[in-house]
């Protein structure tokens, strides 16, 4: 199992056990506005992601993390690589309690995320995207250092997308 510790967070492979506290989390008005277009996410659901990152998770070496602080018991967010599209593409994705946002929890969470794949698993790019209006989530991605790639419609108009070469990443003096 790989656990990611940073200086304030620990980050393990959401597991059974993450059930109701991701249900909770991911229902936050705050979280599920952009994140599940507004939408109030079925436990069932929620239930069938944690399943299918635990197959992620065998097959790509990533999936979901839970995120809480390093001493604390309580899950303040979820964060990971997903597969989205047809063809499935792996994209990172990240979500913080509304309590957490603008402490650089989001930054060091993802750059975290970041350098794994990078540096354990070679990766050669990171791919993200995010609704245009999500202010947060596009300042996060272009704090990280992240390129336009372009844009495709999505529920709030245009959908950013980004990308992080490990070339572009190195270059940058990592993060
Ligand atoms: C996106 C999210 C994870 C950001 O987390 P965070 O902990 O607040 O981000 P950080 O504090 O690390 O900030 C990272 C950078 O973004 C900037 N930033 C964060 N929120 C911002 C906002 N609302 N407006 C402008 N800049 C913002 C910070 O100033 C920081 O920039 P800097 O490093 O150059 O100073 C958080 O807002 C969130 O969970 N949102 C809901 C879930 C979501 O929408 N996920 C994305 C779906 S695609």
């Amino acid at each position: 199992m790989t656990v990611l510790e940073t200086a304030r967070l620990r980050m393990e492979p959401v597991g059974p056990g993450d059930l109701s506290s991701l249900v909770s989390h991911w229902r936050e008005p705050g979280v599920r506005r952009y994140l599940w277009d507004g939408d109030v996410v079925a436990e069932e659901q929620v239930r069938g992601m944690i399943a299918r990152s635990a197959e992620l998770f065998d097959v790509h070496a990533v999936g979901l993390w839970s995120v809480r602080e390093r001493h604390g018991p309580r899950l303040i967010g979820c964060a990971g690589f997903w597969h989205f599209h047809d063809p499935p593409e792996i994209e990172l994705v990240y979500s913080l309690s509304e309590a957490y946002w603008r402490r650089g929890l989001g930054r060091e969470c993802a750059g975290t995320l970041i350098r794994h794949v990078f540096e354990a698993l070679d990766w050669p790019v990171v791919q993200a995207s995010t609704d245009a209006p999500n202010e947060s989530s596009l300042a996060l991605l272009r704090a990280l250092g992240m390129q336009p790639s372009g844009q495709r419609p999505g529920a709030f108009g245009v959908i950013e997308t980004f990308t992080l070469t490990r070339e572009a990443w190195l270059s940058r003096g990592r993060l």
